[in-house]
């Protein structure tokens, strides 16, 4: 058996954790393991594949990033083609794709994503690849698995960045609004603003009333990136809310201006951005990346083709990839965290 693994998508803290127990979980029954760098594009036109060894793979799993490099941009069912008059065009090329997996000796695939990169790897198995899942989000938006490693450590790092702006907000009488990511689930911003007390959280799952975050404020708001306000243009018809097109950084600015103008309060912002995505993974982060790995090649001997690993706690499952792109993951607003954010006065803008 020779396995191909890619990781594609946003990096998450954890990634390098899931190579190394695949590599050594493969290693321990006899099988190879092939690294595919930069996503499936690694498999199209020069290709850029190469062998992972227990050597290859030694002293990584503390490591943030992936050694296999990663990408959220050349889908091979859309891959995009630009024309000297500028133009951009989309091809389909997994037929080049499936053609280079088995010019490698390619027998099954490992794809570490989150929703577009398992969208992908659906297609392919549609299309007669063997490809078992592994769920990667710091979002936290993947469906069917309770947490995604990577999570727990963007989280930890949300953290301790409130805790620090609590100090210097209180200090000067200051309102600071934090960033943080999650353009269409407001899983960080819930779970960090409620576990560092933060005044006002502000998710997309629920449009906030500026009026009322004003009336909350004393120093500390937290908002996802794709928090919006009630009053905000409606999206074009048929489009969800939370499709629309987000403005990463600004929303920190816009409330900040918003709040300013209402209450006259100094006020500043933060967006945390990329450094969410960077660093060591947490214990848990680490942990939880190793049992997916090795579930991942459990799967593979299983021969559960176009399904992906997941923790159902206590368990680790596999669930159809068809049934995790069922439903996108959102915050629920009756989970006993957003139940205990309110009881314990923080204001979700509503
Ligand atoms: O999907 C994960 C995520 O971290 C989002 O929350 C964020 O909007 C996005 O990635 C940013 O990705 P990039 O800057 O790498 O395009």
């Amino acid at each position: 058996m020779r396995i191909g693994l890619l990781t594609g998508g946003g990096d998450a803290p954890g990634l390098n954790a899931v190579i190394r127990t695949v590599v050594l979980s493969a290693a321990s029954r006899g099988w190879e393991v092939v690294g595919i760098k930069h996503g499936f594009a690694g498999l199209l036109g020069k290709c850029d594949v190469a062998p992972l060894t227990r050597q290859s793979v030694s002293g990584i799993a503390h490591l943030g990033g992936t050694i296999l490099r990663t990408t959220n941009r050349g889908n091979p069912l859309r891959y995009p083609v630009q024309h000297a008059d500028g133009s951009v065009t989309e091809n389909d090329r997994t037929d080049e794709l499936i053609a280079n997996a088995h010019q490698f000796g390619i027998d099954a695939l490992i794809a570490i994503g989150g929703d577009g990169t398992l969208k992908i790897a659906l297609e392919l198995v549609r299309r007669g690849m063997k490809i078992v899942g592994v769920p990667k989000t710091i979002d936290n938006d993947v469906s069917c698995t309770i947490t995604t490693f990577g999570f727990d450590t963007a989280v930890n790092t949300a953290i301790e960045a409130i805790d620090k702006l609590h100090t210097t907000a209180e200090s000067h009488d200051r309102v600071i609004v934090m960033e943080v990511m999650g353009r269409h689930a407001g899983f960080i911003a819930l779970h960090a603003g409620v576990a560092a007390t933060a005044d006002v959280i502000l998710i997309p799952e629920l449009p906030y009333d500026i009026e009322k975050v004003c009336e909350k404020i004393v120093s500390i708001v937290v908002a996802a990136e794709g928090a919006y306000g009630r009053d905000e243009r409606t999206p074009p018809s048929g489009v969800s809310p939370s499709r629309r097109e987000i403005r990463a950084g600004n929303v920190a600015e816009q409330l900040v201006q918003e709040i300013h103008e209402r209450t006259a309060k100094e006020c500043r912002s933060l967006v945390l951005g990329h450094l969410q995505r960077g660093g060591m993974p947490t214990g848990y982060d680490r942990l939880l990346a190793t049992r997916f790995g090795a579930a991942a090649v459990r799967a593979v001997e299983q021969e559960a083709w176009g399904q992906m690993v997941a923790l159902q706690s206590p368990h680790l499952v596999n669930v159809p990839i068809t049934e995790v792109l069922r439903e996108e993951k959102r915050v629920s607003l009756t989970h006993d965290i957003v139940e205990a954010a309110r009881a314990i006065g923080i204001s979700l803008g509503d």
